[in-house]
């Protein structure tokens, strides 16, 4: 199922065969990425385009496997204004860009005859998980950071059915739960980011805005444990590398200012992250100290010429309201986006670059994030005409 894949280490170098159950490299517990033993044939954005808009339009590019699919992907692609649009991801099926790299590993998984899936979570990625998972006739376990998950994406996880484990402590602690328990002994398959098959399906965000509009000059979107800034990197490298474009983006990572240890050591010039055990932040989908992907979004931003930018809780806040006023409802931790974009702008940013925010979930999954002004009351309808009549003229 995985013949035109190897797996190479982003730390020694090494390569071995593709196979679902190997996370991390056998030899030096480094990253794996996947990569093509030779190029697909026949891939052309004219084939890609005969199909259904999504994932799995580009399924040369992904694993050859029977898909566990809910029609994610094919996102909107709203802009904003003259030089600047915005990747709606909360329009995925379970309102987040997790989708697109559930449906390649938990399709992967399915395959590889799995029955049991687990992962750490700060919200988002338990939702998806067990949506995929159910759709699939998996059980799922979930492990999340105690009173840190956001509502909405709790709801979903209950609703999907999700054996759910709370932990004290931040993220970075469930995922030392899910690392310990996981593997092919316990038959737990390991869903998180670290899994590289899940990032070959986040990839697609790439292959779709340069569908759309060619390729930006920046693509700008928030950071955690920063598993989608490698992906969408590697989507635009491919990309590059297949002859599909012929220039890349700017990546510009956007981190919380409490949980911010790879903008942190950017901006000190550092190449290793600066990692907290104690990270906060009203974004709490990436309320992440100890980024696992941090080689790979080192990498992502070297190759790029990118950056990294830290916004504060009040940025993030205004930035979600915002785009709300513009119609376009995100989670804080998608509005950092927006809040690093604003900082950035005129400073590196120019306002004649074409830029593409990622906005990575929905306003709805975390209704508490934002305050409830108090309303309009009345008791009877005509006292409710009468206050609408007076309040709108
Ligand atoms: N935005 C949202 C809405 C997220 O849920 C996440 C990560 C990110 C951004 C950051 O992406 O980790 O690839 O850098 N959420 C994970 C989760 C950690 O468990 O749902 P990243």
């Amino acid at each position: 199922m995985l013949e035109e894949y190897q797996l190479r280490c982003v730390k020694c170098g090494r390569t071995f065969a593709a196979d679902p159950w190997t996370i991390v490299c056998p030899h030096c517990g480094g990253l794996l990425e996947p990569v093509f033993r030779r190029r697909p044939l026949a891939i052309s954005w004219p084939l890609f385009r005969t199909r259904r808009f999504g994932v799995w339009r580009y399924r040369e590019l992904l694993p050859r496997v029977q898909p566990v699919t809910m029609g994610e992907g094919g996102t909107p692609l709203i802009q904003l204004g003259d030089n600047l649009w915005i990747k709606f991801e909360g329009s995925n099926p379970t309102g987040s860009f997790k989708d697109r790299g559930m449906t390649v590993a938990v399709s992967l998984a399915r395959a590889a005859g799995v029955s049991s899936v687990i992962c750490a979570s700060t919200g988002n990625t338990s939702a998806s998980m067990s949506a995929y998972a159910s759709r699939a006739g998996m059980r799922s376990f979930v492990v999340l950071p105690k009173g840190k998950v956001a509502r909405g994406k709790l709801a979903q996880a209950v609703l999907h059915g999700a054996t759910i484990v709370e932990v004290d402590g931040p993220f970075d602690i469930a995922l030392d739960v899910v690392m310990r328990v996981s593997g092919r002994e316990s038959g737990l398959y390991p869903m998180n980011s670290i899994n590289p098959w899940r990032l070959e399906g986040q990839k697609t965000l790439a292959f779709e805005i340069a569908d759309e509009i060619g390729v930006p000059d920046w693509v700008v979107l928030p950071v955690g444990n920063a598993g989608n800034i490698s992906a969408i990197w590697k989507g635009f490298r491919e990309m590059r590398e297949l002859g599909l474009i012929d220039r890349l983006p700017r990546m510009a990572g956007v981190q919380a200012e409490g949980a911010s240890p790879i903008a942190k050591a950017f901006k000190e010039g550092m190449s290793e992250p600066l990692f907290t055990d104690e990270p906060e932040t009203v974004a709490t989908a990436i309320r992440i100290g100890r980024p696992v992907n941090w080689p790979k979004a080192f990498r992502a931003l070297r190759e790029s010429d990118g950056i990294m930018e830290v916004v504060s809780d009040e940025e993030i806040r205004e930035a979600q309201l915002a785009l709300g006023r513009m119609g376009v409802g995100v989670e804080p931790a998608s509005a950092a986006s927006y809040a690093g974009y604003r900082k950035l702008l005129e400073r590196v940013i120019s306002p004649d670059d074409r830029v593409v925010l990622v906005a990575t979930g929905h306003a709805l999954k975390d209704p508490d994030a934002f305050p409830f002004p108090e309303p309009v009351r009345a008791s009877s309808v005509e006292e409710a005409v009468e206050r609408i009549r007076g309040l709108s003229s």
